[in-house]
């Protein structure tokens, strides 16, 4: 029988020394080296491991909901809310706003994560066809099926704006905005540039771009700081209302539908914007 083995088990898709060379050759072709084999990673991983997270929704995302349920205006609360999730993964997040009552459209680029999502909402009668699961890349995407439910009530990127080059990250706000409603909340949890994943990353990893570190070869990580992201928010048509430091547990299962395995928490800084126009 073959023997199953944790994705940190497995050999890296590439070494550091070839993501060395790689950027000294052609820091372009570094990026598209990302595009393909890190997400080529990212699906084996979730091939492998199943819910990689764990089921509970994240920290953040329980009090995003909360908050943009509360700030919701008055005169908007007959409706529907709605939610964006992009990088929704295996949905955990997007599901828990569906089983809170929101109508929920969430996207990834990894169509076996997308597969797991609309499997677990079939087993899950509280949520059934909330959410529109999508394929589909952040990065290139077509406004028009994201807007499917817009204007949003609440947009939350969770762990998952630190895996963009700035230009992408900005493009991404950029496109967030519109379809964000005037009175929407948009919820970031990032990768902080403080703390000792930070420290150990920028000691043992190549640094690929401003404040943006590989050490699993062709999957960088861009950690930001709370003035940074702040800054980006507001270049972007957004006020950030709030940032904070949230811990976010997570249990790496070993083997696909199996829960029990790894857990540890990252600190991730956790922003609140709102639009400013
Ligand atoms: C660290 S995971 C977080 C998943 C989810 N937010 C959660 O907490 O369960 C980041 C996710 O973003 C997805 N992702 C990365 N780049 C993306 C892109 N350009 N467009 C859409 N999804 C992307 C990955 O496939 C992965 O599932």
């Amino acid at each position: 029988m073959a023997e199953e083995r944790s994705i940190d088990t497995l050999p890296f898709v590439a070494s550091l020394n070839e993501v060395r060379e790689t950027l000294v050759r052609d820091p372009e072709e570094y990026w598209r080296r990302v595009r393909k084999e890190g997400r080529e990673l990212v699906e084996r991983r979730f091939l492998q491991n199943g819910f990689v997270w764990g089921r509970e929704p994240a920290p953040s995302a329980i009090i995003a909901e909360l908050l943009a349920r509360v700030l919701q205006q008055p005169s908007e609360r007959a409706r529907k809310r709605t939610a964006l999730v992009p990088g929704c993964a295996y949905g955990r997040n997007a599901l828990y706003f569906a089983r809170r009552g929101w109508q929920v459209l969430a996207f990834d680029t990894s169509s076996r994560a997308i597969d797991m999502a609309r499997e677990w909402m079939g087993w899950d009668a509280a949520c059934s066809g909330d959410v529109d699961f999508l394929v589909a890349d952040a990065t290139s995407p077509t406004p028009e099926a994201l807007g499917r439910h817009s204007p949003y009530d609440l947009v939350y990127l969770g762990k998952t704006l630190h895996q963009f080059r700035d230009s992408e990250a900005e493009a991404l706000l950029r496109l967030l905005h519109g379809l964000l409603a005037p009175t929407g909340v948009l919820a970031i949890s990032a990768m902080a540039r403080s703390g000792e994943v930070f420290a150990d990353v920028a000691r043992n990893g190549v640094m690929v771009d401003t404040h943006t570190y590989d050490v699993r070869g062709f999957r960088p990580v861009r950690f930001y700081s709370e003035d940074q992201l702040e800054e980006l928010l507001r270049h972007c048509g957004f006020t950030a209302v709030e940032s904070t430091m949230v811990q976010e547990p997570e249990t790496h299962s070993r083997s696909a539908h199996e829960t029990s395995g790894d857990s540890h928490a990252h600190d991730m800084l956790f922003t609140i914007g709102r639009r400013v126009r």
